[in-house]
């Protein structure tokens, strides 16, 4: 349908006395003796199109009044003092493209994100997801800008896999046969799927994406990754996207560079690209939002060694639910301590306990710890998570084994160590915790269109 998007209604200087056809749903309409006004949108701008209908050139306006009716209008474009985008248009024809029964489940009152929830496929049709998304996709296009600028190669790592990079155990199995009592043993039964082998669902790109690193130099992926996460938290998701640059010749101090370097950049391309989006955000979910976001890219990002996190936690006064001690994961509600309360700014938690972490990471000469970080920031708690890799063949083989983790799955891996080892680094961003940090939305589930959690897969 030759038609023009909204947005480029609403950017061009010149349209005021032009002709346009414009397409959309009716998001508000108001009715009246001689005229109609319908507000419309096409999901190109978070501002609508208002159209002003003239009943006696229009005859059957009252047709295109329920709320999400659609639409296809042509009329003149002329100035509006009393609309915020400054334009609205003139039908001269209204061709209606689907009508829309009073059962519409989102009218004109506010819904809550909570119900809002339970209609997945239509809640981009509100505002709020409208917002959403387009933000998602500006985010997601300041990522690659950010690093197909400085010389990183996007490569795209497998989605099923045959190892565990994180070595949680929370692997969703990939499998084309369902188990049967007439195999033996569970090797057997491995042995007579698909691949021949246990295969799951890949919970990072990391490990592929350190093979490349080491013949491309400085690399990233960004695609799905896939947990089966027990815990039902607002900040958890069975499938989730992550950003993984994995960078040759680095070590942790110039990781955690690269990693400040592109949290700033993407803050600052966004608030620049979806002004109309933030101020939606800073309205209903976080009063403060943009200044927020703008003294997070003038800051200095805080550093605090894990060791001295404890003491700082410890010291707090604070009855947490789960109590602290050198040597215990951090949980949440001391995330959130941190960045909320004591630093209030982005912050970077270093070298943590090895125990805690994942068989890949360098160790650290205290023998206790691993040099890795995670980058913690205020209202969400881990954003990224980090670390320089473990470099030296031996020492990489005898985390392996120490974890009982399988060798076999790891030769591959262990061999980047025997040909030219290089100090290298990465870490992972998750997309889904960028967007709540950037909206101020405290739930994973609405930050994403389809949320998979535990026991949800609408
Ligand atoms: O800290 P994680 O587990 O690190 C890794 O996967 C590394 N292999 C990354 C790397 O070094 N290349 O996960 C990285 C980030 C977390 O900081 C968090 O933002 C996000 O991924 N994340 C989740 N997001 C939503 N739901 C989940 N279940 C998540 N688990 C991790
Ligand atoms: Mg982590």
């Amino acid at each position: 349908m030759k038609h023009t998007d909204i947005i480029d209604i609403f950017r061009n200087k010149e349209a005021v006395g032009k002709e346009f056809t414009v397409c959309g749903w009716v998001r508000k309409s108001r009715d009246s003796k001689n005229v109609a006004f319908l507000e419309i949108n096409d999901g190109t701008s978070l501002n609508h199109l208002q159209i002003v209908i003239d009943k006696s050139i229009i005859h059957d306006s009252t047709d295109y009044l329920p709320i999400c009716t659609s639409v296809c209008v042509t009329g003149i474009c002329v100035q509006a003092l009393n609309n915020p985008s400054g334009i609205e248009m003139n039908a001269n024809k209204i061709e209606l493209l689907g009508t829309c029964p009073p059962d519409y489940p989102i009218q004109k009152k506010p819904h809550s994100l909570e119900y809002l929830r339970t209609i997945p496929h239509l809640r981009v049709r509100t505002n709020t997801f409208n917002a959403m998304f387009r933000l998602r996709s500006k985010l997601s296009e300041a990522i690659h800008r950010y690093f197909l600028d400085r010389n990183f190669t996007y490569v795209h790592t497998p989605i099923i896999t045959g190892s565990d990079c994180e070595g949680a155990g929370e692997i969703f199995q990939v499998t084309t046969v369902g188990f049967h009592p007439e195999y033996k043993s569970a090797q057997e039964y491995y042995a007579a799927d698909f691949f021949g082998q246990k295969a799951g669902l890949t919970v990072s790109g990391q490990l592929e994406g350190e093979m490349m690193a080491m013949g491309l130099g400085k690399i990233y992926t960004f695609g799905p990754t896939f947990r089966a996460e027990n815990s039902n938290t607002p900040r958890h998701a069975a499938e989730f996207w992550q950003v993984e640059p994995e960078v040759a010749f680095a070590d942790l101090n110039d990781i955690i560079g690269i990693a400040t370097e592109m949290i700033k950049f993407i803050i600052g391309s966004v608030l620049d690209s979806c002004k109309e989006e933030f101020a939606l955000f800073e309205k209903f979910y976080e009063p403060g939002l943009v200044a927020k976001l703008r003294a997070a890219i003038e800051s200095d990002f805080a550093r605090v060694d894990y060791g001295e996190a404890i003491k700082i936690l410890k010291e707090s006064g604070r009855e947490f639910q789960y109590p602290v001690d050198w040597g215990c994961d951090l949980q949440t509600e001391h995330e959130r301590y941190l960045t909320d309360i004591v630093f209030k700014r982005p912050v970077f938690v270093v070298n943590y306990p090895k125990k805690l972490k994942s068989f890949y990471m360098k160790q650290n000469p205290d023998g206790l710890t691993v040099a890795a970080t995670d980058l913690l920031v205020p209202g969400v708690g881990e954003i990224i998570g980090c670390s320089e890799r473990e470099n030296d063949y031996h020492k990489l083989l005898q985390a392996i084994t120490d974890r009982k983790m399988n060798i076999k799955d790891y030769v591959r891996y262990l061999e980047l160590r025997k040909y030219g080892s290089v100090p290298h680094s990465g870490f992972g961003l998750g997309l889904e915790r960028m967007l709540m940090y950037l909206t101020g939305i405290g739930n994973i589930r609405d930050v994403t269109m389809f949320a998979r959690t535990k026991g949800d897969l609408r």
